[in-house]
């Protein structure tokens, strides 16, 4: 086994990740930990823009900003977090201009800025252009962009080691992280990261799914890891569906397309969304998008010979204007459903998209050990955490942003914390539990098969855990899961090997899925109210009275809750600062 030793050690390398590393970087002897090679990472996917209020187009500024994300989160937001992410959106962009990233431009030679879902003027008036963008590829860019500048600033990357456990010590009574266990895919090989602070930036779960965005690699590592370590997980009953997923895939078509003009029309034509939101229409949050398009559906006015999903429709855009703004999107519709969007409707349908929840933090992008307490020197940063800037419900475009402004501030608050602190001693055989799993896993005669169990998790996730939820659908999912879990316990892989064994790899990313399903569950038993992403069709109010807080669920060996031994939920209170929650009209 090697040991490493570095001042601070982020793990994972999509955009939160690497604009961690890039201020890191510059201040501490950085590494960065990365399943992945760094520019495969999720943020790549990312299509539609990372909104800021420049004001280059229009009017608008951060105040704006502010309110349009708290009541797009439905009020859950902490708003002291909302505000320094719409304040620190202005120099997070043109940081990235400086850096060298492409942004469309206007004609005057100024970032040119789009509409999104809920970005509004004054208040709720009008939609307004705030999200700057490179064509329908804005998260691509980024990711290049800043990892050519980790490339400049000499960051030090680990590609493809695989994060499974983080090792805590305690010191003077507080816990604090003393490094991290990697797994070497090329090899096989355990590997040992001393480290005075530790950044978790591993990206979100979406692949607890079937129907989703997210790609493959989506697993939650993150969060499960810190979870196991009895770091609690916040709100975790709040996952975002985006509306327009292709029919019957998930991929995901941007909002940009709707941001430019495309219309939503079910199978009378109608612009149903004229009755859900009249003042912005097909451009509201997208929980009620997501949920409008779900009950159009429901009340037998889809599309299709199924009449299973609706219609975006982009046929009165010049194509001229489709292939300047919109050219990857459209290119998706051609190859995955064979639709020509310059003549004919696309068919689309919610699609799991982002985690509201994950690791709690503070806006320092301090990891939380309780409502009260930090735990020195670990961070986290993007959808692995919660600061909780998006609420019940994220604004599209604010996920750019935020990995942008808390990664950086992650950066910043690492390395400075390791020039004051110093090394913690790992703990005695820190790597034990990880070689143990994995060589379970590597010599067992067990006869489940990772990808049936997979497949049956994120179908019965889709059934019961998707845009509308019951008590009694929730319910159902765990006991499901608890049926998978037993059956987790009796698999086996094929490859025995330890060169580059994705086999093992996806066994270990399938507990965690298991793990986060429970966890996302059991949380949305306990919200007995419908609130942003989270709609309880047996509650459909929201209820302010009873449920206005975070939910935190903690790993807990002696509690039991909803049947499932060795959880314990508890509340956190919302920040709320100058908007006070009201009805969310649109
Ligand atoms: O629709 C999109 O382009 C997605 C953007 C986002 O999730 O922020």
């Amino acid at each position: 086994m090697q040991v490493h030793q570095y001042d601070v050690v982020i793990v994972g390398a999509g955009g939160a990740g690497m604009r961690a590393a890039i201020e890191s970087g510059q201040r501490a002897r950085t590494a960065v930990l990365t399943k992945l090679y760094p520019t495969r990472s999720h943020t790549g996917a990312a299509q539609g823009g990372m909104c800021a209020a420049l004001a280059n187009v229009e009017e608008d500024n951060w105040e704006w900003h502010t309110f349009d994300t708290v009541k797009g989160g439905d009020y859950l937001v902490d708003q002291d977090a909302a505000e320094v992410m719409a304040k620190e959106a202005i120099d997070a962009v043109l940081d990235l201009e400086k850096m060298g990233l492409p942004f469309n431009r206007t004609p005057e030679g100024k970032i040119d800025q789009r509409r999104f879902g809920g970005h509004t003027r004054d208040h709720g008036k009008s939609p307004v252009r705030r999200s700057c963008y490179a064509a329908d590829r804005t998260g691509h860019m980024i990711l290049q962009t800043l990892y050519q500048n980790c490339v400049k600033h000499g960051v030090e990357f680990y590609n493809e080691f695989y994060v499974l456990d983080l090792a805590m010590t305690e010191v003077d009574g507080v816990r604090r992280p003393a490094g991290v266990v990697a797994y070497e895919l090329a090899t096989g090989e355990i590997h040992l990261f001393q480290a005075k602070s530790v950044v978790f930036a591993t990206g979100g779960v979406g692949k607890v799914f079937k129907t989703t965005s997210n790609a493959h690699t989506l697993t939650g590592d993150g969060m499960a890891v810190a979870y196991n370590r009895g770091i609690p997980l916040e709100d975790m009953e709040f996952f975002q569906f985006h509306p327009t997923g292709l029919a019957g895939l998930g991929i995901l078509l941007s909002e940009a397309a709707r941001g430019e003009g495309a219309i939503l029309r079910n199978s009378d034509g109608e612009r149903f969304m004229e009755r859900y939101a009249p003042t912005i229409k097909d451009l509201a949050p997208r929980d009620i998008v997501a949920r409008s398009m779900a009950n159009e559906v429901r009340e037998g006015r889809g599309c299709g010979p199924n009449k299973d999903y609706v219609l975006l429709d982009l046929t009165h855009l010049e194509p001229a204007h489709i292939d300047a703004k919109l050219p990857d999107i459209t290119e998706f519709a051609r190859t995955y459903l064979g639709v020509e969007p310059y003549t004919e409707p696309v068919p689309v349908f919610p699609t799991a998209h982002y985690a509201m929840g994950g690791i709690p933090t503070n806006i320092g992008a301090e990891v939380l050990a309780d409502n009260d307490n930090v735990i020195p020197g670990l961070y986290a940063a993007g959808e692995v955490a919660c600061v909780s800037v998006h609420g019940s419900n994220r604004l599209g475009t604010n996920s750019l942003l935020d990995i942008n402004v808390f990664g950086k501030r992650a950066g910043i608050a690492a390395a400075e914390y390791s020039k004051t602190a110093d090394f913690v001693e790992l703990p005695e055989a820190a790597e034990n539990d990880t070689v143990a799993l994995l060589e379970k896993m590597r010599t067992s005669d067990g006869t489940e098969r990772i990808g049936a169990i997979r497949k049956d998790l994120q179908e019965l996730m889709d059934a019961n855990v998707q845009v509308f939820r019951t008590d009694e659908t929730l319910r159902e999912a765990l006991d499901e899961i608890a049926k998978l879990r037993e059956r987790y316990n009796n698999v086996g892989i094929q490859d025995r090997g330890k060169r580059f064994n994705l086999d093992l790899l996806e066994a270990v990313e399938l507990n965690f899925l298991l793990e986060l399903a429970e966890v996302i569950s059991v949380a949305a038993i306990h919200r007995k109210e419908s609130r942003g992403g989270h709609f309880r069709e047996d509650f459909p109010d929201r209820d302010d009275e009873g449920f206005m807080h975070h939910t935190m669920t903690y790993l807990d060996p002696d509690s039991e809750t909803d049947g499932i031994k060795g959880m314990r939920l508890e509340t956190k209170p919302v920040i709320v600062t100058r908007y006070q929650p009201m009805e969310r009209k649109y």
